[in-house]
């Protein structure tokens, strides 16, 4: 029998960023008792790398803004592939989300009027990301925080889950183990929300933080969920490049919101090179352009570094291999050339970008106020998920298990606009914390099944009683993330996802097998060998849905299916587990939207 200290709560949230705040908040305050856990320590979370705004059409800065444009942006960048019922609340509901934000005291940059002042990013229309210099994500953190803990929320920090136990149809408890001394918890519940985040470390090149392993993707999965959309992986274009030791890192996108721009080797802003169809209107290939627009121009010119992420990030990579990239095998993103317009634009980027200037003053030597930043593509964000209700956001197949943030899909489709996930974890985490509380107070305790706990528990030992080498858990994590990136990456071809297949499945023989050293206290190794499970299951749901998917869409580019396919714009691939623990995958059709949606997206492109 696995010895394990006990925990009962009605409400148990996992993963404590801003999706996992905001439902702890809400859940709380439908008084039942609410539990969260992470990872890492709370105000820790992955959420502080969303560094250049929320997006909600608050019209602060451009009066033209509204619910209807924001939804309109966000199904096109998502390439129409959006569960369209989560864009629509999400658009309609971010604005208060914010306001409630400010009201418990986020320190907002402001208009002169005294507005929440708000900026350009890639594909949204209008001027729409409420920010705070470049930290919005750790200022939201940090408020969220700030009012949480007043809650009466019981945080369990530094505790990693690793399965969710059943009963019957109904998930009953979380089943995890202290990072520190090792020791083992048991987490009853009448209702689990999933708040995890993203994916990122199944890639070399991430922006993603250490614990962005795909747990709750994979918690969901193992325990009978669906995930759909799992091929749509975001790469960010502005990653830093140098030093090695800081590849990944990300630059915000706030710096091309700023006026930014993207330049090759040979000095050209090469991204008016390929300014598809469907945004408009082109600009003149001049800096004054761009410039004029992030300096409250109202003609809609948006230059054309704030295209959408996928498209800038395939230009940049195209700039790299035809061997215009610079020196780091990155291109140059200048904001220092804004000296030109303004005399104070030392002073100006620092107040703007005051992260960045610290990044890349400290780890690369580069003062950007002066000279250019070497920058590349990084993953970034995974826009496939757990397959959630859209009002809910309680799990398709699991009855009283919800999903909110980066691990629930829908709303994004083939790719999110920059500043839309703070937003989504602020609208959807409140949502899945209120509807959680109601699940909760209607369903009566729930029984834990001590052989599935005592099962989780063997699981999470094996690889002390095995034998061979202390690297295994770190050759394997290594060997795994170098494969996605170079054969699942932004350009894929169904020759080296077949190879990725083969890949995989002989590392998870490998990971079947792995062993680690020592006891269970402070041993990295140990908690290592427990994330491969989920880094592999993730990989493999990415791969199997980027090889069913035979067209290029958002973040999906296919070498051998360079265009968008009819067929494919009306489905999302949707992965489970079979009987035999085998991982199917299936096609879901998009159902027909509402003619007010249609026409809020009929009119923003007329
Ligand atoms: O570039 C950024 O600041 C990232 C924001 C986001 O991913 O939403």
């Amino acid at each position: 029998m696995a010895q394990y200290t006990e925990h009962e709560h009605d409400v148990l949230i996992i993963g404590a960023g801003g999706a996992g705040l905001r439902a702890a908040i809400e859940a709380s305050a439908a008084g039942v008792k609410v539990g969260l856990v992470c990872k890492s320590l709370l105000g820790k979370a992955h959420t502080v790398m969303a560094e250049g705004g929320i997006a909600a059409a608050l019209a602060n800065t451009d009066e033209r803004d509204s619910w209807k444009v924001h939804f309109a942006d966000t199904m096109r960048g998502g390439q129409y592939v959006n569960n369209w019922r989560m864009a629509e609340l999400h658009a309609k509901e971010a604005p208060d989300r914010v306001r409630e934000l400010e009201a418990w005291g986020a320190v907002f940059d402001r208009t002169r009027d005294g507005k929440i002042l708000q900026r350009n990013f890639g594909g949204h229309k209008y001027p729409r990301l409420a920010h705070v210099g470049d930290r919005t994500g750790l200022e939201m953190l940090r408020t969220l925080q700030d009012h949480g803990i007043h809650q009466g929320v019981d945080v369990h920090m530094e505790i990693t889950i690793v399965s969710l136990i059943r009963e019957g149809d109904r998930v009953a408890a979380a089943f995890g183990y202290e990072r520190e001394r090792g020791l083992f918890h048991l987490f009853r519940a009448k209702a689990i929300i999933l708040c995890t985040g993203g994916i990122g470390r199944a890639y070399s090149i991430t922006s993603n933080s250490w614990e962005c392993t795909g747990d709750g993707h994979t918690l969901a999965y193992d325990v009978g969920a669906e995930l759909i959309d799992m091929e749509f992986v975001q790469f960010h274009p502005t990653g830093m490049v140098w030093p090695p030791s800081v590849r990944g890192i990300l630059v915000t996108e706030g710096v091309r919101g700023e006026g930014g721009i993207l330049t090759n080797q040979e000095g050209r802003r090469f991204m008016f090179d390929d300014i598809p169809e469907n945004y408009r209107p082109q600009t003149a290939d001049n800096e004054e352009e761009g410039w004029r627009y992030t300096q409250g121009d109202r003609a809609a010119r948006r230059p054309p570094e704030l295209l959408t992420r996928d498209h800038v990030a395939r230009c940049i990579v195209r700039e790299i291999k035809a061997g215009r990239g610079s020196p780091h095998g990155g291109v140059f993103l200048d904001i220092s050339w804004i000296k030109k317009k303004i005399s104070h634009s030392e002073a100006h980027i620092k107040k703007k970008l005051p992260s960045m200037y610290h990044q890349f003053i400290k780890l690369a030597g580069v003062d950007i106020t002066r000279e250019a930043m070497e920058v590349g593509p990084t993953t970034h964000y995974i826009m496939g998920g757990i397959h959630v209700d859209a009002d809910s956001q309680m799990a398709t197949k699991v009855q009283g298990l919800f999903a909110a943030g980066e691990c629930a899909a829908g709303i994004n489709g083939a790719n999110r606009l920059g500043g839309n996930s703070l937003s989504d974890l602020l609208v959807f985490g409140k949502r899945a914390g209120e509807y959680a509380a109601k699940f909760a107070k209607d369903h009566g305790a729930t029984k834990v099944d001590d052989k599935q706990v005592d099962v989780a528990a063997k699981r999470t030992l094996e690889p002390f009683e095995r034998q061979g080498s202390a690297d295994g858990p770190y050759q394997i994590q290594h060997t795994l993330q170098e494969m996605m990136q170079h054969h699942v990456g932004i350009v894929r071809t169904d020759e080296e996802m077949a190879q990725a297949v083969e890949h995989l499945k002989h590392l998870r023989k490998q990971e079947a097998v792995v062993a680690v050293k020592g006891n269970r206290e402070y041993n990295p190794g140990w908690h290592t060998a427990l994330d491969l499970h989920n880094l592999l299951t993730v990989s493999e749901a990415i791969t199997m849905a980027a090889r069913v998917r035979k067209e290029s869409r958002g973040g999906h580019f296919r070498a051998d299916f360079p265009q968008k396919s009819d067929e494919f714009s009306k489905v999302n691939n949707v992965i489970r587990r079979d009987k035999n623990g085998a991982m199917q995958i299936s096609t879901l059709p998009i159902p027909a939207m509402p003619a007010e949606l249609e026409q809020a997206i009929k009119s923003e492109m007329s």
